[in-house]
């Protein structure tokens, strides 16, 4: 009996020394590897090396803003959305980039950054001061469960349902995406994307295919119409009725795919479009994912940038962020364009790998 517990014991104590080894021996390049492996990790392995540092507990704190609530948002038909979910309350260089490539092709739209966690002047210093010519974007906190009380999914939050998440960023920035689109109405766009050109002319509903099996949640648009309504509440009651904290992707382009096989006429999503699909327009991957995101180190790389159909480039920053960006690279050249501001000031952050921890943590900060 002692010795069968003994064994145990032991094993367990060597497991832990093997895997403890593993990290201290780890280089760089694997840990990277392995970041870069994180959406196959088994989720009991992902856990145990990521959970700690996905925390979400930042997004319950009531107070330490400074910045006007999410519940003041001016209701407009000419809103781009961007919402920041880690807890850090400022924005790093290549967000910065992004926000100001919607500010200056949307002179007449009203940006709005929705921050989850709580926001310093300290926090904000940078990116306010970058961003401060362009007197359309707006910074907002969102307090989350007041922001979903009288939604779908308000007692879902108000219960902690993200407390169980295995994923809880990912999740928290699926969620609060639709809860946004659901509220006030208009696009909503990823932190990790270049806009290219005026976004006026689309659809007033619109989702965007990132492959020929999937529909993506990094860039739509669902107004406060019948049809947009009817979208965002079934993709809030879906998610809120059969929310998987075990899946990486199940509640966020997941969701949205499994509404529309239900809204359009068809199955499959190369077949959505505005026929199909009762006025909601589904846009090829061209426009808005012109790049897989298994080919997206091709943005960083040196070499020319031959796509001129985009609206928005889609950069994939999960798989991306610790990549430097290469000079004469697609990157580069694509935020020299559209992100003049951001480049120049930030050009050594944006010439730099950042460090390790940096794309763990993404503390590549501004501030
Ligand atoms: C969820 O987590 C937050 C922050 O850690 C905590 O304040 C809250 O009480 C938790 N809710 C539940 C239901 O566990
Ligand atoms: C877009 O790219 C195509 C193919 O590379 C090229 O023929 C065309 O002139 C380009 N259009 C513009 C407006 O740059």
């Amino acid at each position: 009996m002692f010795g069968k517990q003994f064994k145990k014991l032991l094993s367990r104590k060597v497991f832990s020394i093997i895997v403890v080894s593993l990290f201290m021996f780890m280089n760089k390049a694997m840990m990277i590897a392995m970041f870069m492996a994180i959406i196959d990790l088994p989720s009991n392995l992902y856990l145990m090396f990521f959970k700690p540092l996905e925390d979400i507990s930042c997004s319950y704190l009531e107070t330490g803003d400074v910045l006007p609530s999410a519940d003041t948002i001016k209701l407009s038909s000419k809103s781009i959305f961007f919402i920041e979910t880690s807890c850090r309350g400022g924005l790093d260089a290549r967000q910065a980039c992004t926000i100001e490539s919607a500010a200056r092709s949307h002179p007449d739209w009203d940006i709005n950054v929705l921050f989850t966690a709580p926001a310093t002047e300290e926090s904000l210093k940078t990116s306010k001061a970058l961003l401060e010519p362009f007197d359309n974007v707006q910074f907002y906190r969102i307090h989350m469960v007041k922001y979903a009380t009288g939604t779908p999914l308000e007692s879902f939050i108000a219960q902690g349902a993200l407390n169980r998440s295995q994923y809880p960023i990912v999740h928290l920035s699926d969620i609060m995406r639709i809860l946004t689109l659901y509220k006030w109405g208009g696009v909503y766009l990823d932190l990790d994307a270049v806009v290219a050109k005026p976004l006026g002319s689309l659809a007033k509903n619109w989702a965007a295919r990132e492959s020929d099996t999937s529909v993506c949640n990094a860039a739509m648009a669902f107004s406060i119409d019948d049809l947009g309504r009817r979208i965002t509440s079934d993709v809030l009651r879906d998610i809120g009725s059969s929310f998987r904290w075990d899946s990486w992707t199940y509640n966020g382009p997941g969701a949205i795919t499994r509404v529309l096989r239900n809204v359009c006429s068809t199955l499959e999503v190369t077949r959505m479009n505005a026929e199909t699909c009762n006025g909601l327009e589904v846009y090829d991957p061209e426009y808005f994912h012109p790049v897989h995101w298994m080919q997206a180190k091709f943005y960083f790389e040196t070499g020319p940038i031959d796509i001129n159909k985009s609206y928005v480039y889609h950069v994939w920053g999960r798989q991306t962020r610790h990549l430097r960006i290469q000079s004469g690279s697609p990157y580069e050249t694509l935020a020299k364009n559209f992100c003049p501001t951001a480049y120049n000031v930030h050009l050594q952050k944006f010439i730099t790998r950042p460090g390790l921890l940096d794309n763990i943590f993404m503390v590549n900060d501004i501030t």
